[in-house]
C-alpha cells in the first residue's frame, strides 16, 4: 500500500524524503494548539502510520511537530467532558497504542514542548532525538488527572522510579540535555538541524535489510516485556531466524568478499 502524500490532511503533513526516498516525515500540524492530541489528530496520524507500516519503500519513519511544540499533550479541551462510563465505554486512549505497534523504526524529532501525552507520544517511538530547547514532563497531575498512554510505565522503565516519580508527582519538566542524561533521549542537536540528522538517521538505518531491523526492533522492545531469561530465549531464536534468510546470506558474503551488501528484504 502506498499513501497517497497529496492526500490532503487537516492535522498533519507527510512527506517521503532521504536520498532513496525511503523515509517518511509526519509532522504534526496543529499549530494553534500546540499540536494538541485531538481525536482527529490521533486518527490521521495512525492511518499515516499504517500506510508508512506497509509501503516497502519505506525503511524508517520521522515524527516531528513544530520548533514551539511537538505536542502539548492530549487535547485538553476535548477531554474535558469526559466522564468515567463514558471513558470506560470508549475505552479511552486505547487507540493511541497503535503507534506503538508499527513493525518500521519511528524515530521522534522533538523541538518544544512534549508534554503529558506528546512526551507518551515521542516514549512509543523507538528512538528521541531532541532540539536542545526541547522540554519533557508529565503535567497531568496538575489537571487532577494522571498519564494514560505510557507516562507512569514507558517512563519508569526509561529513567527509573525516581525520576518518573518525581517527573509525574510534580508535572515539572525537564530540559533536552537532562532528558538525554537519564537516557529518555539518545541525541541533542541544535533545533535548526534536528530534521536533517533524524533523517539521516532513518537513512542508515535503511541501509540494512528491513526485514532484519524489523526483527531487530521487535527483540529490543521484548526487553521491555520479559525477564532477562525469557528475553534472551526470544533474541536467540530470532537471531537463529536471521540464518533462514536471503539478506542474513548476502550481508555475510559481501563481508568476506570486501563490498557493499545488496538487501532484498527478504
Ligand atoms: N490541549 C488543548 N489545548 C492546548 C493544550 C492542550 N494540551 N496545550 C496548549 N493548548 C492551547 C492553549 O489552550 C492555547 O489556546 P488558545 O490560544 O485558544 O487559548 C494555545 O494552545 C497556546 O497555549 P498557551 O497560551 O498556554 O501557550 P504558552 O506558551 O503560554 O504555554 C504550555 C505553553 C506550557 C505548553 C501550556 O500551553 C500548557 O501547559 N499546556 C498544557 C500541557 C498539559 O497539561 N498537557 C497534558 C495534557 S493531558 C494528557 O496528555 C493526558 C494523557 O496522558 C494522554
Amino acid at each position: 500500500m502506498i499513501i497517497n502524500t497529496n492526500k490532503s490532511w487537516e492535522f498533519i503533513k507527510t512527506e517521503v524524503t532521504g536520498e532513496k526516498k525511503n523515509v517518511a516525515v509526519i509532522t504534526l500540524n496543529r499549530p494553534k494548539a500546540l499540536n494538541a492530541l485531538c481525536n482527529g489528530l490521533m486518527k490521521e496520524l495512525s492511518t499515516a502510520l499504517k500506510a508508512y507500516g506497509k509501503d516497502a519503500n519505506i525503511s524508517a519513519i520521522v515524527l516531528t511537530g513544530s520548533e514551539k511544540a511537538f505536542a502539548a499533550g492530549a487535547d485538553i479541551k476535548e477531554m474535558a467532558p469526559n466522564t468515567y462510563s463514558q471513558c470506560i465505554q470508549g475505552n479511552f486512549l486505547n487507540d493511541w497504542t497503535e503507534v506503538a505497534r508499527t513493525q518500521k523504526p519511528i524515530i521522534a524529532a522533538v523541538n518544544g514542548y512534549a508534554l503529558g501525552g506528546g512526551c507518551e507520544l515521542a516514549m512509543m517511538c523507538d528512538i528521541i532525538y531532541a532540539g536542545d530547547k526541547a522540554k519533557f514532563g508529565q503535567p497531568e497531575i496538575a489537571l487532577g488527572t494522571i498519564p494514560g498512554v505510557g507516562g507512569t510505565q514507558r517512563l519508569t522503565r526509561v529513567v527509573g522510579r525516581s525520576k518518573a516519580m518525581e517527573m509525574c508527582l510534580t508535572g515539572n519538566m525537564i530540559n533536552a540535555q537532562e532528558a538525554e542524561k537519564v537516557g529518555l533521549v539518545s541525541k541533542v542537536i541544535p533545533p535548526d538541524q534536528l530534521l536533517v540528522e533524524a533523517v539521516k538517521l532513518g537513512e542508515k538505518i535503511g541501509t540494512h535489510s528491513n526485514l532484519i531491523v524489523q526483527l531487530c526492533k521487535e527483540a529490543v522492545n521484548t526487553a521491555f516485556e520479559t525477564t532477562l531469561e525469557e528475553g534472551l530465549k526470544y533474541e536467540r531464536r530470532f537471531n537463529h531466524a536471521t540464518f533462514s534468510t536471503i539478506d542474513c546470506k548476502e550481508g555475510v558474503k559481501a563481508f568476506i568478499e570486501k563490498r557493499p551488501a545488496k538487501f532484498i528484504n527478504e
